[in-house]
């Protein structure tokens, strides 16, 4: 293919509309007509793609930098000194569920926390008007920048900088509220800041929660299909990514007590999500030892407790553990707990967040089978 037959920014978008149509993730009219209209290339200028372990950099101007914009991945626009993303444009397929999750209205006001590149609120000012979109993110520049390129698009939505858990009181209350960045827990001010009837979706644990907010400012709800994990809010310990990332070494060479145990069903979605929720600051990662074998991990940084499993045998596994807390020992029966539930998936769980700010998972039904999360 010659550059001239390269297709353009108009083809490449309504090819990308197309397959979100197909796919299920655009599921109307208007946020079809969104992604139509606006332009991503405009919002990621330079970016990385990271596809099986490598990462790949493009830069405006590059001959495949229009193309690679329009694939559905996450786009990673910058990075901390360790290599790690701090801010992304989302994989667009998981953009616009949240978005169709939110069931905006016209009129409707939505606060985003984590404007990021600023693609996701020019979204959210095509289908509503830039005067009914607040967003926020932590980073200052990241907001420049985002304004800048939100002005060039047509759209003047107001961009706040500052730390998104505190929400933004001035324009509250507000419709909807989209989180692009993952929290441990829903932040009161959340809560506080979303009328009556309004919409929270946001991703918490590993999974997108999708809660209503009732008359007495708790708010209820289940889950997205599929897990997603976002990078997670700042300055709150990014968890997985960077910790596992800096103790890939020590990790697998670290000892400590050892134990034989029976094999986990850690990988599994149901557990990971419970885990995820229920241990929130714990990072849970798999590496690959010298011969291969996939060791599984799980590290608190807060403690320095670490727990490393090693399979042994079709149903065994050598547990070696080190630090104050045994993080095996506190993990073993939500697995236990799961089995016995039936080995449900994450759908089956729904989350109550309290106007005091306390968490309870549940069950299938709000009284059934529960868990009041930790703070
Ligand atoms: C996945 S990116 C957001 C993508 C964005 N919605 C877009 O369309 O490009 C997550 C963003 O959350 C921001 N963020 C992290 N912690 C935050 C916080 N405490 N308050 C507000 N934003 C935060 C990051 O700086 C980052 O830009």
């Amino acid at each position: 293919m010659t550059i001239t037959d390269a297709p353009s920014a108009d083809e490449l978008r309504q090819h990308m509309a197309d397959r979100l149509v197909r796919e299920g993730c655009i599921r109307s009219e208007p946020w079809r007509a969104a992604f139509l209209a606006v332009p991503r290339e405009l919002f990621v200028p330079d970016f990385t793609v990271r596809a099986q372990g490598t990462l790949h950099r493009y830069s405006q101007g590059d001959p495949a930098w229009l193309a690679a914009a329009y694939q559905d991945v996450s786009l990673l626009t910058q990075f901390d000194q360790d290599g790690t993303a701090t801010s992304s444009s989302t994989q667009p397929s998981l953009m616009a569920q949240m978005l169709e999750a939110l069931d905006v209205h016209d009129g409707d006001t939505v606060l985003e926390i984590g404007a990021g590149t600023g693609y996701n609120a020019a979204l959210l000012s095509h289908r509503l008007g830039p005067d009914h979109v607040v967003t926020v993110d932590v980073d200052p520049e990241l907001v420049a920048a985002a304004k800048a390129r939100l002005r060039l698009a047509g759209y003047e939505p107001t961009l706040i900088a500052g730390d998104g858990m505190a929400g933004h009181p001035e324009r509250a209350p507000y419709d909807r509220l989209l989180a692009t960045c993952g929290v441990p827990r829903i932040p009161k001010p959340w809560l506080e800041q979303l009328r009556p009837g309004g919409v929270i979706v946001a991703n918490i644990g590993c999974a997108i929660a999708h809660l209503d907010v009732a008359a007495d400012h708790s708010a209820a709800g289940r889950f997205l299909p599929g897990l997603a994990t976002f990078m997670n809010a700042r300055p709150t310990p990014d968890a997985v990514g960077t910790t596992a990332g800096s103790l890939v070494q020590p990790l697998l060479t670290w000892s400590g007590q050892t134990r034989e145990i029976t094999i986990p069903a850690l990988d599994t979605p149901g557990p990971q999500f419970l885990a995820s929720m229920l241990h929130p600051g714990i990072s849970d990662f798999a590496l690959a030892d010298d011969e291969g074998r996939q060791i599984r991990c799980l590290f608190d940084p807060v403690t320095s407790s670490w727990a490393r499993i090693t399979t042994t045998g079709v149903t065994s596994a050598r547990l070696d553990h080190g630090g104050p807390r045994d993080l095996w020992a506190e993990r073993e029966p939500l697995l236990t707990q799961w089995r016995d539930a039936g080995r449900p998936g994450h759908e089956r769980y729904g989350l109550t967040v309290f106007p005091d700010g306390a968490h309870l998972l549940w069950l299938d039904e709000p009284d059934g089978m529960s868990w009041r999360l930790p703070d």
